[in-house]
């Protein structure tokens, strides 16, 4: 009998076909990948050893390890050197996510990373562009455009990103696109369309990242990072042939990547033909200096990079931008027709109006100031209140991360803090690989209120104050802390 079927933990089956084409490796990996996503496998679930599994179906041990390995580059396994392997915290495929909440709870203080002062949006400016861009458009722009945009944004968008950012990008390469949202998923595609499967991203990273390359049936493979940015040699040895990096402002730790680093970067696109995607989501802010250029700039060829206005402005205008290697260009030309014949035509001649009457950078100015100034609140009240919490990653952009005591529990704090109607996110829900870290939280300081910073950090003090107990594994589950990436 070809089919065989063997146990892995109580009532799971797994099957395996001996006589058919697809090799033993690819079945065993489908069939736990699938006993993940059905559920049957539940997060935190622990895996048999691989000799006892090996021995249960009759196959060799290295085969075993094999599957366990690739699973866990996929972010569905995790282990740690001398314990077992177990199923991901957070390993679920998008589809069988939890949905999301509607709506966020209502919180007293939020410290939901990655929003910005939605209090400061430019309405007046803004109303003023988009009254003139009525105004001007001509009944040709009215109708079906260019798929890569109207042509006075994409040429504002190359000089403005030359002279901002030091890119290198001709305005017949910029795609006007709905956010980075959209620009990662059409540079995924293209990159899919040229046989590139295997994407590497960061660790810790955007969590989104991995449910995108999922769900476009490519394998992620989380690479560590560390205080210079992403690992070069770890990324080289990954097998991957293309990497989504925020090589500026790295989300969530805030390093930069250090020149070293970029060098050994492009040296690797060269080497093996790679494809870097720059995240380049807040490069406006940095506080101490003017921000590290682009890498774009350095490698137009091998890099796209993506950029977007909702740090800028904000996030309900889901206007971006793509600055392609030719090579990628008709192919993401292509994509964005099929998917929606072109970015929203007025707001794009908007945008173009905005940022050519020197509007956008004056709020650019304003913004880096009340940041600025946030970012001191959130010292001073955890200097006053939580002495202990040392903050870093506070040079760029509108998150700080916080360190806690080693042995403090991430998910405790962050459900304690819920109760006080105080949002912290946890910097586990940001490690794509599931690998533990030392507990952390992510905290953004874009838009929340000095008020509520104050209320927040002194409830937070408080808390950290009395030892959290850790809760069992099944309450933390239960109350799965609020996702970062929560609506
Ligand atoms: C790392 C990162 N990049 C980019 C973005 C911007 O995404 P979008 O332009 O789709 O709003 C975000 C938003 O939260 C982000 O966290």
């Amino acid at each position: 009998m070809p089919i065989e079927w063997a146990g892995l933990g109580p009532e799971m089956l797994l099957r395996l076909d001996r006589s058919a084409a697809e090799p033993l490796r690819v079945q065993l990996e489908r069939e736990v990948r699938e006993a993940i996503r059905s559920g049957r496998l539940g997060a935190g679930e622990r895996l048999p050893s691989s000799r006892a599994l090996a021995a249960e179906l009759g196959i060799s041990r290295g085969l075993v390890l094999e599957c366990y390995s690739q699973l866990q580059a996929e972010g569905f396994l995790t282990s740690r050197s001398g314990s077992a392997t177990r199923v991901a915290a957070n390993a679920l495929a998008p589809r069988e996510m939890p949905a999301r909440p509607l709506a966020a709870p209502r919180l007293a203080a939020d410290f939901r990373p990655g929003v910005p002062d939605l209090t400061s949006f430019p309405r007046r400016d803004w109303s003023w562009a988009i009254r003139e861009s009525c105004r001007t458009a001509t009944p040709a722009h009215l109708g079906y455009g260019d798929p890569r945009g109207a042509e006075r944004l994409r040429v504002v968008l190359a000089g403005y990103l030359r002279r901002v950012r030091g890119t290198v990008a001709d305005p017949a390469q910029v795609v006007v696109c709905n956010g980075f949202a959209q620009g990662i998923n059409l540079a995924l595609h293209s990159l899919a369309a040229r046989g590139i499967w295997r994407v590497a991203i960061e660790d810790p990273g955007d969590s989104d990242y991995l449910l995108i390359c999922r769900q476009l049936g490519m394998e992620a493979l989380p690479v560590e990072i560390d205080d210079h940015g992403i690992d070069v040699n770890a990324l080289a040895s990954s097998g991957a042939r293309a990497v989504i990096l925020t090589p500026t402002h790295q989300f969530p730790t805030g390093s930069a990547l250090a020149p070293e680093r970029r060098r050994a970067l492009i040296a690797w696109a060269n080497d093996r033909g790679g494809v870097i995607v720059e995240d380049d989501y807040d490069a406006e802010f940095r506080y101490d200096r003017a921000p590290v250029g682009a890498l774009q700039g350095l490698a137009p060829d091998h890099v796209v990079l993506i950029g977007s206005t909702s740090k800028s402005l904000a996030p309900a205008l889901r206007l971006g931008w793509i600055a392609s290697p030719s090579v990628l260009l008709e192919s993401i030309t292509e994509r964005k027709r099929i998917s929606d014949r072109g970015s929203p035509t007025l707001e794009q001649l908007a945008l173009a109006t905005l940022i050519e009457s020197g509007r956008y950078d004056k709020h650019l100015r304003q913004m880096r100031r009340v940041y600025g100034t946030r970012r001191d609140q959130l010292v001073d009240a955890l200097s006053r209140h939580a002495p202990r919490i040392k903050l870093h990653g506070l040079a760029a952009g509108f998150h700080a991360v916080a360190d806690l005591a080693p042995d403090a529990d991430e998910h405790a704090i962050i459900n304690q803090a819920l109760d006080r109607s105080v949002g912290i996110y946890g910097m586990s829900s940001y490690r794509p690989s599931g690998r533990i870290g030392p507990p952390q939280l992510v905290l953004g300081f874009g838009n929340i209120t000095q008020a509520a910073i104050e209320h927040g950090i002194e409830a937070i003090g408080d808390l950290l104050s009395r030892a959290p107990q850790r809760p069992q594994q099944s309450l933390v589950a239960k109350r799965t802390a609020v996702s970062a990436k929560q609506a």
